[in-house]
């Protein structure tokens, strides 16, 4: 059998791959409008960091994550998010001591889970992210919720919805935590049996699984926002009135729980409302963790990011129909005619790309209505011609493909005649 390309994994490819380009210098450009900083960590950490940041309840770790040892006996995993390694980073790298606080950073890059495929779901797959650590300022929060709704507002996207809820900090879940076991214990039988573990170790997950969402106990179960002591509804009160302030509308949804165990206080996802969107409707995710840091070592700080993917972003793009800017085009191809013109043309091309003109000649041994062919498939604005006569004359006629205009210029006069009519 041949080879072929693991499953939930695609390759881009070029005519794909200017899309994803044009994202990123994007997201690059609003994390600097904002000021998030990149960060860059290794695609494999110890396997202890996931079990310790995302939560050993969660699906990530128990099923999803790709652990492998390495020649060493070390338990390796590749990344399954980004969270826990910004914050490894920031602890090990004692950023808590950098007199910028806060500390604020956005990451891009592939991402690893062993899920099912499926239309938006992926076992490589590329996130953008950004941390801000330090800060319990709820204008952060609107701040972050801010900077995702602005990227896909940016590209053009419509459909998009905010959705947001409070998981309050330790005592109001405490408090929730035993509401929640109270509510599901006497009919725990009735349901799977990962919900059954989840019970006594993180009940709150039940409210997200997927094979019991239809059971009559999920739609009366105790809401999170009952249970929120005066503190978390004043901070969640005040994230609201910020965002309102930003003129980001919202709707709150008491049963978004999110899948990853280090949230506490602000949840929210970016839902694609748009028709045709596949069953995975969320686009981003993100909260408030602010135990996290210590979970993994550090000292007590805050913090609050989110991450989306770019596949995800992709498809919502194509489901509302909209085409990015990202047409390419070369400023000059040059035709030839005959081996003397063929050889000049080396070191015309080397001399064009050294003024920063992207140009382009014939390396097939084309004949010249097929040169022109390839000038067209390449969108080339000007084309210019060199046959041996021209040569002679120590000109070359250059065609702007536009406007099918055709004029003799002096060879030495090349650079600069295209330099004015493309920049
Ligand atoms: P998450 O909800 O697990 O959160 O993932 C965030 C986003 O990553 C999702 O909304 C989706 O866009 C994308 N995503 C997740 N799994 C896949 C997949 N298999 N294929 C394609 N896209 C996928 C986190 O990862 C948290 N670290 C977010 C965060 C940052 N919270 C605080 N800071």
């Amino acid at each position: 059998m041949s080879i072929q390309i693991p499953r939930g994994t695609q390759d881009i490819l070029p005519g794909q791959v200017e899309k994803w380009q044009y994202i990123e210098q994007k997201a690059r450009a609003l994390c600097n409008n904002y000021q998030y900083k990149e960060i860059r960590t290794p695609i494999f950490e110890q396997t202890e960091l996931f079990l310790r940041g995302v939560g050993d309840t969660t699906d990530i770790v128990q099923k999803e994550m790709y652990t492998f040892e390495d020649r060493g006996g070390r338990s390796l995993t590749l990344r399954p998010e980004g969270t826990a390694a910004v914050v490894r980073s920031y602890i090990e790298n004692k950023m808590y001591g950098d007199p910028n606080q806060p500390i604020k950073l956005f990451y891009m890059g592939p991402m690893f889970r062993y899920e099912r495929p499926q239309a938006g779901r992926y076992r490589q797959f590329v996130q953008f992210g950004v941390e801000a650590l330090g800060s319990q300022d709820p204008a952060i929060d609107a701040e972050v919720i801010s900077l995702a709704m602005k990227l896909y507002e940016s590209l053009g996207l419509k459909n998009i919805q905010l959705v947001i809820n409070s998981l309050g900090d330790k005592e109001s879940r405490l408090a929730h935590r035993e509401a929640l076991i109270n509510h599901f214990q006497p009919r725990i039988g009735e349901f799977c049996s990962d919900c059954q573990k989840r019970l006594e170790k993180n009940p709150l997950r039940i409210l997200d699984c997927k094979k019991d969402r239809d059971h009559e106990l999920m739609a009366t179960a105790p809401s999170i926002l009952d249970y929120l002591n005066e503190e978390s509804k004043r901070y969640f009160d005040k994230v609201q009135e910020y965002l309102t302030l930003l003129n980001i509308p919202f709707t709150v949804d008491s049963t978004l729980v999110r899948g990853l165990d280090y949230y506490n206080h602000t949840a929210f996802e970016i839902m694609s409302n748009a028709e045709g969107f596949g069953a995975i409707t969320t686009l981003c995710g993100g909260g408030r963790y602010n135990g996290l840091v210590e979970e993994i070592g550090g000292p007590e700080t805050p913090g609050i990011g989110f991450a989306l993917s770019i596949e995800r972003l992709l498809a919502a793009l194509e489901a509302e129909g909209i085409e990015l800017p990202v047409e390419e085009t070369i400023d000059c191809y040059i035709v030839t005619l005959g081996d003397k013109a063929k050889d000049y043309a080396v070191k015309l091309l080397s001399d064009l790309r050294a003024e920063g003109i992207s140009a382009e000649k014939d390396y097939m041994d084309r004949k010249m209505k097929a040169q022109f062919k390839a000038a067209d498939r390449m969108k080339a604005q000007f084309v210019a011609i060199l046959g041996e006569d021209e040569l002679e004359k120590e000109v070359i006629n250059v065609k702007q493909m536009a406007t099918g205009e055709q004029e003799e210029v002096s060879l030495s006069q090349l650079i600069p005649y295209i330099k004015q009519r493309t920049s």
